[in-house]
């Protein structure tokens, strides 16, 4: 047996399968947009997923769904996967930041642009079309901003802090951009930070357990890097027998229906929203690519900042997610 014939061997049955199957579907699928998502964890990710199915709907495109349910190793094959398939283009809203190099090197070979949406990754800026997304970094300062001014008299803030995802665009920049403007008053400290996934469970479990090993009247407030882990961190503070948004303060980001409800009910006191309906910009991209059009690096979508004096029932009856 040569070495070639050796290694055809070793290609596991179940991608070689896949792989005529997309052979043999390439002529049907040769116009299709497919579109990589990362997971289904909250009520933001899946108006994102809403979003793009409906324009492309709106504009009679073919598009097919991939989502990995957080799983990275999945998300990268099911980029491999749309390339084999040879889509027109693909839009990829990845898990975190690494290890997206390989694969975009294979959408390049085969011509196919890959539109980025709401996360960043580390790669080459060559290897995609344009990002689409919120900016992180500003997410985070403007409600370390928002808190500094809401506590300036208090002589100490004792601030807990709920993390994105390990290794995601939004969980690298909120805490970097919310870290650094507390750093510049003296009277704050944050006391612990922990991973909390952006789930409410895992919000929850995090600041349940913060609540043990700090001490309930120690913590003055806690920073959510999104809107359900701060529903999660609310749940654990009523359960302590404290109130959210007055005992301790909370603020967070995305401005989700949910979240934006504890605002009326004053459990949290701010949000800086993140715009989900990428769906439109994202086609637009596609669209452009096609045409040859040569796209900025980077869009950056404009976000809206809620707390308890500008937000009213008229925005949350117009909220969409
Ligand atoms: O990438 C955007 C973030 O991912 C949103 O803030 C969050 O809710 C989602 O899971």
């Amino acid at each position: 047996m040569t070495l070639v014939s050796r290694r055809t061997c070793f290609i596991p049955l179940a991608v070689a399968a896949s792989m005529l199957a997309a052979s043999c579907n390439q002529k049907k699928t040769g116009n299709a947009v497919g579109f990589v998502q990362e997971g289904d964890e909250n009520a933001w990710r899946t108006a994102e997923t809403q979003s793009m199915k409906s324009e492309a709907d709106k504009r009679g495109v073919n598009y097919s769904l991939a989502n990995a349910q957080g799983d990275k190793e999945k998300q990268i094959n099911d980029v491999r996967s749309f390339v084999v398939q040879r889509v027109s283009a693909i839009i990829l809203a990845p898990k975190d930041e690494s290890g997206w190099e390989p694969v975009l090197k294979e959408a390049r070979d085969a011509k196919i642009p890959v539109i980025l949406v709401d996360r960043g990754v580390s790669a080459d800026p060559s290897l995609y079309t344009t990002l689409i997304a919120s900016d992180f970094v500003q997410e985070g300062q403007r409600v370390a901003q928002w808190l500094a001014n809401d506590t300036k008299d208090q002589s100490e803030v004792n601030i807990v802090e709920l993390e994105g995802t390990a290794g995601a665009a939004p969980a690298i920049d909120r805490k970097k951009g919310f870290d650094e403007e507390i750093a510049k008053h003296s009277n704050m400290h944050i006391l612990a930070s922990q991973d909390g996934n952006f789930t409410r469970e895992q919000g929850k479990k995090v600041m349940t357990n913060f609540l043990l090993t700090i001490g309930k009247d120690k913590i003055n407030a806690v920073y959510a890097h999104n809107d359900d882990m701060a529903l999660g961190a609310i749940q654990a503070i009523e359960a302590a027998g404290k109130k959210p948004g007055t005992d301790i303060k909370v603020v967070s980001i995305d401005g989700i229906h949910d979240g934006l409800q504890a605002i009326l009910d004053g459990k949290i006191n701010c949000i800086v929203e993140c715009n989900p309906m990428l769906g439109q910009d994202a086609f637009d991209a596609v669209a452009a690519a096609q045409k040859g059009d040569t796209l900025p690096k980077h869009k950056t979508e404009a976000d809206a900042l809620f707390d308890q004096k500008s937000m009213t029932k008229e925005i949350l009856a117009e909220r969409k997610y």
